[in-house]
């Protein structure tokens, strides 16, 4: 069960939305950049339906290390209901080990993990196929149905990824979940990291993603940005937050994502009268954003790009940071040192949220404080 938190603000229209999408039993891909509000959106809609009567499974499945772990925590978040008409639709579909019938009929709707060594969890993942046909089955013989919540899927996919399975076993995974929806189980899945890009950079079909209606979590507006900033204000921030103080930090903060307004907030103590505003917010605001936003894009770079990518990279931001966007030909006309890499590159970029596309397919940098940080670190005159 979620609570509804206090101080959710200005994402009516998109709750509205993802609730009556998941209401009329469709499904939602919540997208938008890292720390914009997805994670808090997808509790609030839960929280809502739950309070309206629907169950809600909750799956985080952020830290799953095995494609097993999926599976073992998707049954202990099963409805209660589930159990017996799951073990006779099991036995309809392919036979399974007994040891791994009765585990599963341990494990279904029970939320403690303990006991379930790795060999279950093996068993679960080789018999995902007729476990996944009996689901199938249940969703299909009608009836109230939950919804499925499953947050930061696709970096639980890019987990994978990393500790070796092969993209076959993220198609699996992903055509398993389409084939529920298609059956009519609604699902609400959301993360930071571009399900589309992430399996274009694998090379998996993005038919994977059928039947998901993506909603996009936008920055706040720089009005929403000034509301923010007053209505979270501690009493000691209020008595400095005139028109003119918003104003300057919103320069200094040009990107309007709660996170970010967050850290200017939460470290206001620091001032003390309104003239040391400016100094505040160069000395202490921005490099904590360094620090716990931007080091890891440093991070990724060195770890999911090789040599010769890391260079393309390092042009790329470069060139960037002086025109502020760019075409694909603009890409294309640069001396680059593998120019057949490029698409590669750039659908890596955006899958790390280095770089975004406009609505006019142009690239630019996802984030501007992004662009100031790069061109200050590289020594550009933006
Ligand atoms: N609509 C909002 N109103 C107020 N604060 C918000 C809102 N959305 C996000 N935040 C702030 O930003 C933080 C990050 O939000 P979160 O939902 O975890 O982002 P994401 O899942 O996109 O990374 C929250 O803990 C909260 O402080
Ligand atoms: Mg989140």
């Amino acid at each position: 069960m979620q609570k509804v938190r206090d101080g959710f603000m200005f994402r009516s229209l998109e709750t509205e939305r993802t609730r009556n999408t998941l209401a009329e039993g469709r499904s939602v891909l919540i997208v938008g950049l890292r720390r914009i509000g997805k994670t808090w959106l997808m509790g609030e809609v839960g929280a809502r339906l739950e309070n309206s009567g629907r169950e809600v499974i909750w799956l985080d499945v952020q830290d799953l290390p095995e494609p097993g772990h999926f599976y073992l925590e998707l049954l202990g978040a099963l409805p209660k209901g589930w159990r017996e008409r799951l073990i006779s639709a099991i036995a309809h579909t392919r036979t399974m080990p007994t040891r791994l019938l009765n585990g599963i009929r341990e494990h279904i709707g029970k939320f403690s993990v303990a006991g379930q060594g790795a060999e279950f969890r093996q068993g679960l993942a080789d018999y995902a196929g007729p476990l996944s046909s009996a689901i199938e089955e249940i969703i299909a013989q009608g009836g109230p149905l939950p919804i499925l919540v499953i947050d930061e899927l696709p970096f639980f996919l890019e987990n994978l990824l990393e500790r070796g399975y092969p993209a076959e076993e993220i198609r699996r995974l992903l055509a398993t979940l389409r084939s529920w929806r298609e059956k009519g189980l609604p699902m609400l899945i959301g993360g930071s990291i571009s399900l589309e890009h992430l399996l274009e950079s694998i090379q998996v079909p993005r038919t994977v993603l059928g039947g998901l209606k993506p909603i996009r979590v936008h920055p706040f507006t720089l009005d929403e940005a000034r509301q923010f900033l007053l209505a979270q204000a501690s009493e000691h921030a209020r008595t400095m937050l005139d028109e003119a103080s918003c104003d300057l930090i919103l320069e200094h903060i040009p990107d309007h994502i709660p996170f970010l307004l967050r850290v200017v907030l939460d470290n206001f103590h620091a001032v003390h009268v309104q003239k040391e505003l400016e100094a505040f917010l160069a000395n202490d605001v921005l490099p904590e954003i360094h620090r716990s936003f931007f080091t890891q894009f440093d991070e990724r770079l060195s770890l999911r790009f090789d040599e010769s990518e890391q260079q393309m990279v390092k042009r790329l931001l470069d060139y960037l940071c002086k025109t502020g966007e760019a075409s694909l030909t603009d890409f294309e006309n640069l001396p680059l040192p593998h120019p057949g890499k490029l698409g590669a590159v750039l659908a890596k970029m955006q899958l790390d949220d280095f770089v975004m596309e406009t609505p006019q397919m142009r690239y630019r940098f996802s984030l501007e404080l992004l662009r100031r940080w790069w061109c200050g670190r590289r020594g550009i005159k933006a």
